[in-house]
């Protein structure tokens, strides 16, 4: 019984193609938990059930069988457009509890037009984002306050002053600052909005401030209302630990708005890391197609895992670089259409002395971000910063990190500190 097998089926454009990896339980063939997998994430469950001729048509269907690796199709009519708690259910729901399975992990998706037009997509974009910073073509340069809890109001705003004297663009909250007993989210942000001015005017370039909104969704749209009307442009979600419905939710009242949205994407490697799972790259799809205008994609050379294929094919598919077929089921330039390429930002272990390696495997279009890379520079967070922009500016030169160094004392500092690569 393989009624969801059918190898010789030619997707319609209509359909939702899923890749996944299978690795079944011990005694069961890929064919068999394939079969299952369709089954139930369409109309299927563990048992036969009679159902009429036109719920049957409503099946997914496996067309494709590799190896371990498997597609399947899903009419259209499965899915609630603009829901993606509903889509990610189906697609994305018990398949991943079943015994028939060791480990599964969704791949890669390519969504049909009618469920992508259902999602509002980036407000901004990386043009969007570069025409507010007016800053056209090197990386943009942001810092997250450090330490990362524990600061009151008035410190967090001096230490987001001095960054951004230093040479940074944009200040960010951490993940897991929001509104803290030590450090209220108003305060917080009416006095690093005040900090954001005086160096704006000291320096003469735009500066941002993304405050971390993440809350229980109404409490969080007070947050971001509270945030644009004391003149900020800028949020940031936790769009894991938030979910698909919060930041869908941000995305429609941003509609009013109108604020650039960075997407931390803290508590994704619970799932995308290893083969069961969810891979980054179909988290950073689903966020680019709700709308956030940045998001963090990994860094290949700091802290956190994430190899450099992984890392420079999410930043190709959120900012549709390149066209290649060879990987992805949908690298086509048209597949985007209206809806905007994200800005991938690179966080987490980054300092100076990296930022070369950073932007050769990258690229310039990316947000480069360090937290104790700035502010445990031995001079304190302003030459941190200082030493940064000095980092971006000798890799837009083209001057090697050392010899740049000799003339920038903060840089030849932060290498002495850290090493280069
Ligand atoms: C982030 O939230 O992106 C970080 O806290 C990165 O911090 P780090 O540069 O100190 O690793
Ligand atoms: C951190 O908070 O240290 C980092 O932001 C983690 O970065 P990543 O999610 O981009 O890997
Ligand atoms: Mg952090």
């Amino acid at each position: 019984m393989a009624e969801y097998i059918d190898t010789g089926y030619e997707p319609r454009a209509s359909d939702l193609i899923c890749e996944f990896y299978v690795k079944p339980a011990k005694g069961i063939s890929v064919e068999e938990a394939a079969n299952h997998i369709a089954a139930e994430s369409s109309i299927g469950t563990w048992t036969e059930i009679r159902m009429s001729k036109k719920i049957k048509e409503m099946k997914a269907r496996v067309f494709e069988i590799d190896g371990n690796w498997i597609k399947i199709a899903y009419p259209s009519i499965l899915f609630e457009p603009g829901n993606m708690p509903q889509i990610l259910s189906s697609i994305a729901g018990n398949i991943f509890g079943m015994k028939i399975v060791e480990k599964l992990r969704l791949e890669d998706v390519r969504w049909p037009k009618d469920i992508m037009k259902s999602f509002k997509g980036p407000r901004f974009g990386v043009n969007g984002v570069r025409s507010l910073i007016k800053v056209k073509n090197r990386p943009l340069i942001g810092t997250i306050v450090k330490p990362k809890i524990g600061l009151n109001e008035g410190k967090h705003a001096k230490v987001a002053y001095e960054a951004w004297c230093g040479g940074v663009d944009i200040v960010k909250d951490d993940e897991n600052l929001t509104n803290q007993s030590f450090n209220h989210f108003k305060k917080r942000v009416i006095m690093t909005l005040k900090t954001r001015e005086k160096a704006e005017k000291e320096t003469g370039e735009r500066k941002m401030y993304m405050p971390n909104v993440s809350a229980e969704v109404h409490e969080m749209e007070k947050r971001a209302k509270f945030v644009k009307e004391s003149g900020g442009e800028y949020i940031m979600v936790d769009i894991i630990t938030v979910g698909w419905a919060g930041l869908q939710s941000i995305r429609n009242l941003n509609e009013e708005l109108g604020m650039v949205i960075h997407a931390h994407r803290a508590g994704h490697a619970a799932f995308t890391r290893g083969m069961h799972g969810i891979s980054m790259i179909v988290v950073a799809d689903i966020a680019r197609l709700i709308g956030v205008d940045q998001i963090h994609v990994g860094t290949v050379v700091g802290k956190m895992v994430g190899k450099q294929d992984e890392v420079v094919r999410i930043r190709e598919e959120i900012e549709e670089r390149f066209v290649d077929e060879e990987k992805s089921m949908h690298r086509l330039a048209e597949y985007w259409g209206n809806i905007k390429p994200v800005f991938a930002v690179c966080s987490g272990g980054i300092h100076p002395g990296l930022v070369s390696k950073l932007i050769e495997i990258m690229g310039n279009d990316i947000i480069i971000q360090a937290g104790g890379g700035i502010h445990g520079h031995p001079l304190g967070t302003k030459a941190g910063a200082k030493a940064m922009r000095q980092a971006v500016d000798a890799v837009m030169n083209n001057i090697p990190l050392k010899e740049y160094a000799k003339e920038h004392k903060e840089l030849g500092v932060a290498l002495n500190k850290w090493g280069f690569i």
